[in-house]
């Protein structure tokens, strides 16, 4: 019974410091905690209610209340340094014990998060993740970047490696948009002190919580919650994660929510700032080091045109990994065959439905920027780009289409020396060309 207070808790400790707590409280009494105390402490550490131990246990309730009274709740109040009979709700009892430390096992819920087998690279984007949640401490990561650049595959290996560090970790898709009320639920059904209460989970409780415990939330496919204009808020229904966002990047807290989204919600571009703790990383490519390892695993030829196939798809994994497994079908794995062949870009279908999920939602104005851009095959500066879009349409707001476009995580920032260069990914140009 209450076995699983023996995997969650660390009860040999617990059971020698309770029990050297209870000879300081209780001098006159034999030491060592006997084993009906150390069922009923087991049975609180399981989340149970005395009412609820007694049923199990077939006894009186009332009976194991004045013995809790004489025992347990006394031990507990000695070790974790609260004064005698201060404790008033048996639920603190857990709490107090984990704030002591005895609580072991951090626990990992996965939710949807797919397993990654192969992964290549992002060494710099885990290095910068890990510094802003593990060493910054903050409070509120979107990871942007455009459809199969590897968002989700990169938050996976960054739980994988970070998740111990909290008691907590829960990952969530809202690919199917579910209710806010739905999902702290969930959390808080993690909780003791929530798990087995009545009350509705509503946000107050949830951000208690994150200031209670560390708790890492990883909300992925963020973008399905957002209006298509403009680009970064919400539609009305799902207004209440706004809120929830909101309140997690600027309350004190100790906990994370990692964001993953095409589209960059409006808390970041409100609140993220080198010196607050609520940041943004929009993800580029892959390297063509660490794209290597992806058109490895699909068993093509020598790598004597990898690089440029590389260049062609933008490292994006996605991309690649689908076109690698055309040309390890059609052209039996011989890169040099499919650029032969290949005259115009090739888009595999699953790429193509991605491209035309992320099209859709640009305004008129925007969309027809991106035709305009498609045209341009060098990277051009600032200005060029706000000529641009006045010759789309004069007398707009040009400054707000591209960074709306930069946003939707369309157009790419490429390094120079003295002044911002932007482009666009070279499989969005042949997309747009053929199909706009
Ligand atoms: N670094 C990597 N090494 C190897 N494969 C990768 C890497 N990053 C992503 N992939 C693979 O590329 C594909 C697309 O990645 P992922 O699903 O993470 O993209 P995404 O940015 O989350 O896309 P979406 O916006 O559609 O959700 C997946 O099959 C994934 O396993
Ligand atoms: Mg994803």
């Amino acid at each position: 019974m209450f076995e699983q207070a023996t995997t969650e808790w660390n009860l040999e400790q617990l059971y020698l410091d309770l029990s050297n707590a209870k000879e300081q409280v209780f001098p006159h009494k034999k030491t060592g905690l006997t084993s009906t105390e150390k069922l009923h402490i087991q049975g609180l550490l399981c989340g149970n209610s005395p009412t609820e131990i007694a049923n199990l246990l077939v006894i009186k309730p009332q009976g194991l209340n004045v013995a809790l009274s004489n025992t347990i709740y006394r031990y507990v109040e000695e070790l974790t340094g609260h004064s005698l009979n201060s404790l008033e709700n048996w639920r603190e009892i857990v709490n107090w014990l984990e704030i002591a430390g005895y609580k072991t096992q951090s626990s990992t819920d996965w939710g949807e998060a797919p397993d990654i087998t192969s992964f290549y690279g992002r060494t710099q984007e885990l290095a910068q993740l890990q510094q802003w949640i593990a060493h910054d401490r903050s409070r509120l990561i979107a990871l942007l970047g455009m459809g199969g650049i590897g968002k989700t595959a990169l938050a996976v290996k960054l739980v994988e490696q970070i998740k111990d560090e909290f008691e907590i970790v829960m990952w969530r898709s809202l690919r199917d948009t579910p209710p806010l009320e739905a999902l702290f639920k969930q959390l808080l059904q993690y909780f003791p002190n929530y798990r087995n209460s009545q009350i509705n989970a509503n946000m107050a409780q949830l951000l208690r919580v994150l200031r209670t415990y560390r708790c890492l939330i990883i909300l992925d496919e963020v973008e399905v919650l957002l209006k298509e204009y403009p680009v970064g808020y919400y539609c009305d229904s799902y207004k209440g994660y706004s809120e929830f966002l909101r309140r997690v990047g600027t309350e004190r807290h100790q906990s994370c929510v990692v964001v993953i989204s095409r589209e960059k919600p409006r808390e970041f571009t409100l609140f993220e700032s080198e010196n607050y703790p609520v940041h943004s990383l929009l993800l580029g490519g892959l390297q063509e080091e660490s794209s290597r390892g992806i058109l490895k695993d699909q068993q093509l030829d020598e790598g004597k045109h990898w690089e440029k196939l590389v260049k062609l798809y933008w490292g994006n994994p996605l991309a690649l990994k689908t076109v690698a497994a055309i040309i390890r079908d059609l052209f039996e794995g011989s890169v040099t065959q499919f650029l032969k062949q290949n005259t115009t870009l090739f888009i595999s279908n699953e790429f193509f439905e991605i491209l035309d999920q992320q099209f859709t939602r640009l305004s008129e104005l925007e969309a027809a920027t991106v035709c305009k851009l498609a045209t341009y095959t060098h990277p051009i500066s600032i200005s060029e780009l706000t000529e641009i879009v006045s010759q789309v349409k004069p007398q707009t707001d040009t400054i707000q289409i591209i960074d709306s476009l930069r946003r939707r995580s369309l157009l790419e920032k490429v390094k120079s020396s003295h002044e911002a260069l932007f482009i666009l990914h070279p499989i969005i140009v042949q997309y747009v060309i053929r199909f706009c």
